[in-house]
């Protein structure tokens, strides 16, 4: 199998089945994101989204529809082969073969974590239907250790848009709407997907120097953001004209090019942030609320008082007081006491 490596990532042309099987040991891989062929006839796609092919590299290789499911059983049998425990994996899947993915995925030991939802923002041309303008990303992950999920990669919990919705929550809801990537001028791959896209995953999931893995790179898109990250890069391409065209690129991912560009969460520093509350801690807010309340200072004045003595921010000590009946929405803390 033709092998291109560079610094520590390593790509080949060939099957992801067997080449995984020759060259990814065990439990070595820390993220994998995949993007298998559709099963819908993906090397004629251009006949549905009337776009100039000029500048698409030939080569694609589909899989026909009746060997779809035994396909699926295969690589991801290897995906989970591959996975660390607490590793994650994302397939990306239109929804035609999709239940040959959740068939093979549900004889594995690997757990649903989501399912998002991809929109973007053109569709395939259609009159009489609806446009279709989503994909699935199967979110899964292989058990037996803790997995990597930065919760504040992207948004720190405390921050809000202006009507005071949480961002971060925001960010991790299960429908993601991101953009397809124009790239005119520029040789691709069919259908890749958009560097925003791989961005979100692989901060989520992983971290500087794991390793990220893709079985289907196509025109190596994930292993470009990984790197461009930090991470380690691997994966397979079958077809010879789209591995030429990309390893050659490789040269030029740039370690860690991405990360200038990335948005800078404000992450409280606050000592007791995201810990569970003990006993001894509710009693003692509720004993502190009732001192403060009774000197006659309003709700907001205390909330601020006694996040700064229990190291927690604002809505952590509200949502404490609601819980223990010591607030109520009215202004004054006094006549919320019974
Ligand atoms: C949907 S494309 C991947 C696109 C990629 N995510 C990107 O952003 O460019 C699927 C790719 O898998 C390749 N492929 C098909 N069968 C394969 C196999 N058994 N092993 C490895 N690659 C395969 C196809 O040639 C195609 O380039």
């Amino acid at each position: 199998m033709k092998q291109v490596s560079h610094q520590n990532n390593a790509f080949y042309n060939g099957d992801c089945v067997t080449g995984a099987q020759e060259y990814i040991p065990d439990n070595s891989v820390d993220l994998l994101i995949t993007d298998p062929p559709y099963g819908i006839k993906g090397d004629q796609l251009h006949k549905h989204y009337n776009r100039n092919e000029k500048y698409i590299i030939g080569g694609y290789v589909e899989i026909p529809q009746k060997e779809y499911a035994d396909f699926s059983t295969a690589w991801i049998k290897e995906a989970e082969r591959v996975l660390r425990p607490g590793g994650s994996l994302y397939i990306v899947s239109g929804y035609t073969n999709l239940v040959d993915i959740l068939n093979a995925l549900r004889t594995t030991c690997l757990s649903e974590i989501n399912h998002v939802i991809w929109k973007y923002n053109f569709g395939v041309f259609t009159r009489q239907k609806y446009v279709s303008s989503h994909y699935h990303i199967l979110f899964y992950e292989k058990p037996g250790a803790l997995r990597t999920f930065n919760l504040e990669c992207r948004y720190g919990l405390d921050e809000k848009t202006e009507e005071g919705k949480s961002l971060n929550n925001f960010d991790r809801e299960d429908v993601w709407i991101i953009n397809r990537e124009y790239k005119p001028g520029q040789a691709k791959n069919k259908n890749e997907l958009p560097t925003k896209l791989l961005i979100k995953m692989i901060q989520y999931s992983s971290n500087e120097g794991d390793l990220v893995c893709d079985f289907f790179l196509g025109g190596f898109s994930t292993a470009k953001v990984a790197i461009g990250l930090n991470r380690r890069a691997t994966g397979f391409e079958i077809s010879r004209q789209m591995f030429d065209a990309k390893s050659k690129e490789i040269e030029t991912f740039n370690p860690g090019n991405l990360i200038s560009d990335l948005r800078k969460p404000t992450v409280s520093t606050l000592e007791n942030f995201g810990n569970a509350w003990t006993d001894d801690e509710i009693h003692r807010l509720k004993e502190g609320f009732l001192q403060l309340a009774a000197r006659g200072m309003t709700k907001k004045e205390i909330v601020a008082q006694l996040g700064e003595s229990h190291g927690r921010g604002r809505f952590a000590i509200v949502n404490a007081l609601k819980k223990i009946n010591c607030y109520n929405g009215t202004k004054s803390a006094r006549t919320t006491f019974r």
